[in-house]
């Protein structure tokens, strides 16, 4: 069968050459004699297998050695508890400690949501009332806080922060589970950075956390094990059976990215792709992007017509294409394109073809 254009926002469409590199080796991977689905992940097979991984998400994200590189479970969602655990957590019966965030979007929303539990959370601004069409100029933060929080690209809005807040000597922290490795980024401006695997890094089940080593160890003593960085950290993500097959696949993406010419060479690519769908809405009668120019997303690009069955029939053409997954979520409506670092220019071009002649 023919492989279609995957305009899912997560889990995504992958390299093909990691697929096939994956296939070729579902059932011996390498001279191990099994599948890497079967192994032991205190195996040196393993062992290797997570060590490239972090060896080149340091060398490709430009990860500083005062920084512990984790791959653990639970997805960006868990992550939203314990960034605030690590970080904020305190003794029963303390005073809470307190942190900033900034509302640009549902995701965002659920992070302050969910860090509420254990810390007071002080939303210092928020793009809610434009229906987070923009991101909002960040307010600095409270000289107490214990940490700043930032969705760097928000997914189903399609906005993205331009410029990283000075939050000075709070722990700035930042999901970025959707713009991982799309275009540089300076990891040393960050405490705490926090990615699912599912969108730009592989399949979902694994969650990439990128943290200042000094900021670990503060969690209180009644934080589940699981949950507390240090502990993972002490064991080099391997404390309980790790996602050793979304693992595998992480290294296998990530070595794609280091042959296509690193972060530099994907993101020069990323803004071609975007461009081209962002030049073909400008233009077009009959779509427009709700997102302000300056802050839109190369990576989610979502766009409307302002007629639902228009919108509707869209997709419906559109996947008869090849061309898929490209509904907006349901709290937005209308399409969105998701085109991730796996998404060739061809997707794009296809896209944009296929939309210049669709007729209302
Ligand atoms: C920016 C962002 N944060 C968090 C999440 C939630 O991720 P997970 O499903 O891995 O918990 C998503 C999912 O799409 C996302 O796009």
């Amino acid at each position: 069968m023919k492989r279609v254009y995957n305009f899912s926002p997560g889990p995504s469409i992958l390299p093909l050459p990691v697929l096939e590199q994956a296939a070729k080796e579902t059932c011996c991977f390498s001279d191990s004699g099994q599948s890497v689905m079967e192994m032991s992940h205190r195996s040196k097979d393993f062992e290797a297998i997570i060590e490239k991984a972090e060896s080149s998400l340091r060398s490709l994200m430009g990860i500083p050695d005062t920084y512990t590189v984790l791959f653990l479970q639970g997805g960006a969602s868990l992550q939203f508890s314990m960034a605030a655990l690590n970080l904020a957590g305190v003794e029963q019966g303390e005073q809470k400690k307190t942190a900033s965030y900034i509302d640009t979007g549902i995701w965002a929303g659920k992070a302050a949501d969910e860090a509420a539990k254990y810390v007071n959370v002080a939303v210092r601004a928020s793009s809610k009332d434009k229906a987070y069409t923009f991101i909002p100029p960040a307010p600095a933060p409270s000289a107490q806080d214990a940490y700043y929080h930032i969705t760097l690209n928000n997914t189903i809005v399609g906005t993205k922060w331009t410029d990283i807040p000075d939050t000075g000597s709070v722990p700035l922290v930042a999901d970025i589970s959707s713009c991982i490795l799309s275009e540089p980024l300076d990891v040393s401006k960050f405490g705490l950075l926090y990615a699912g695997a599912q969108k730009n890094l592989g399949t979902a089940g694994t969650t990439v956390v990128i943290v200042r080593t000094d900021l670990i160890g503060h969690a209180p003593s009644w934080t589940p094990a699981l949950l507390r960085y240090d502990i993972h950290a002490q064991e080099h993500s391997l404390y309980n059976t790790p996602p050793c097959y979304g693992i595998y696949i992480i290294a296998l993406v990530l070595e794609w990215l280091e042959k296509l010419g690193g972060v530099p060479a994907i993101a020069a690519i990323n803004k071609e792709k975007a461009q081209l769908l962002y030049d073909f809405l400008e233009d077009s009668k009959l779509f427009h992007s709700p997102v302000e120019k300056q802050f839109r997303s190369i990576m989610n690009v979502p766009f409307v017509s302002g007629n639902e069955e228009l919108d509707q029939r869209f997709l419906k053409e559109a996947a008869g294409r090849g061309l898929i997954n490209l509904k907006g979520h349901r709290l937005v409506g209308g399409i969105r394109a998701s085109i991730y670092n796996a998404m060739p220019i061809e997707g794009v071009k296809a896209l944009v073809d296929f939309a210049q002649h669709f007729k209302v």
